[in-house]
């Protein structure tokens, strides 16, 4: 993403993205707040045409407002990723009123946790055994693995129909190869890596790139707003952090500056571009 990129696409351009004269659009979903927010707000600064997409109208009003208070423009539209519907609605949009999508960053998603069984013991030794709920493992997949697909197939299918080629960015996570308490947030990221390099293999003919950024725990919105609300979880992210290789979190401008390494880089597709100070460990003891 340097200033007003030009090789997103497969031909000669001159400036934003786009063929001579024209701008391309960088569509950042989930854009309204923690680390879309960032990524949009990075675009914006390096010139680019940029939609924030998301389900709160208020939140993305107020984003698009500190954005104009920054002199950084952004424009909004409302879509929950998780409905189909929604999704085709939002592409009819961009493909209306906006310039022809260059960069389509799938960030949409939220972490839950909760063990394949949560066990409790009492006092007098026995246990309480609460398996995983399967209306949280189908939450959790909606939103992070079929929202990626739904929003990847039409993104896919703008940039063919413009034949401007283009560029995919699904934000994965560290927790992709496997952490505690976490089946289906990490099931849902692995499954986003494996679409990334399956859509490389299918994309690159129309000059389409496809690449995962997999960041560790960010130091930014959602852990402030989870360590504030417990501080036993606030403990445990503390410990979980000196055990990193780096002994840090990564922050969003870590991964910003990786999604403009996979949004410029022309020989970059079907990777994943783990950003995550050496890795998590998969569990942390007391
Ligand atoms: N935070 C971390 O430590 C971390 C680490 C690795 C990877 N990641 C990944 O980074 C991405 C962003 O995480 P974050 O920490 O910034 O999360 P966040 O603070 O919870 O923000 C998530 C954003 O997604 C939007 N969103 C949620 N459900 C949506 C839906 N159905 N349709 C459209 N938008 C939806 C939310 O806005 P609305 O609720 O208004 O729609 C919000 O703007 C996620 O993919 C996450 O898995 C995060």
């Amino acid at each position: 993403m340097s200033g007003c990129d030009t090789r997103y696409g497969r031909d000669t351009q001159d400036g934003c993205g786009g063929r001579a004269g024209r701008k391309t659009t960088a569509l950042v979903t989930g854009g309204g707040s923690g680390l879309g927010l960032a990524l949009a707000r990075h675009c914006a600064g390096l010139g680019h045409h940029v939609v924030i997409a998301g389900r709160d109208p208020d939140r993305l009003s107020q984003a698009v407002r500190d954005a104009q208070a920054d002199d950084l423009e952004l424009h909004a539209l409302r879509c929950d990723v998780t409905d189909e519907a929604a999704v085709d609605r939002l592409f009819a949009e961009l493909a209306e009123t906006h310039p022809p999508l260059g960069l389509c960053v799938n960030n949409a998603g939220r972490n839950s946790s909760h063990r394949l069984v949560g066990v409790r013991q009492d006092e007098s030794g026995a246990r309480e055994v609460r398996p995983y709920p399967v209306s949280q493992w189908e939450e959790t997949i909606k939103l992070c693995l079929t929202g990626v697909f739904l929003v990847g197939r039409r993104a896919a299918a703008a940039m063919v129909a413009h034949d401007q080629g283009g560029v995919i960015v699904n934000i994965s996570s560290a927790t992709s190869s496997g952490a505690y308490g976490q089946s289906a947030y990490a099931a849902a990221k692995a499954g986003v890596e494996s679409l990334t390099r399956t859509w490389a293999v299918e994309l690159g003919e129309y000059g389409i790139r496809v690449v995962a950024v997999a960041p560790g725990v960010l130091d930014g919105e959602a852990l402030r707003r989870r360590c504030a609300s417990s501080p036993r979880h606030q403990e445990y992210m503390s410990r979980l952090r000196r055990q990193t290789p780096l002994g840090r979190w990564c922050t969003e401008q870590d991964v910003a500056a990786a999604v403009a390494l996979a949004a410029d880089n022309p020989s970059i597709t079907g990777t994943v571009l783990e950003v995550h100070a050496g890795g998590i460990p998969r569990r942390v003891y007391e």
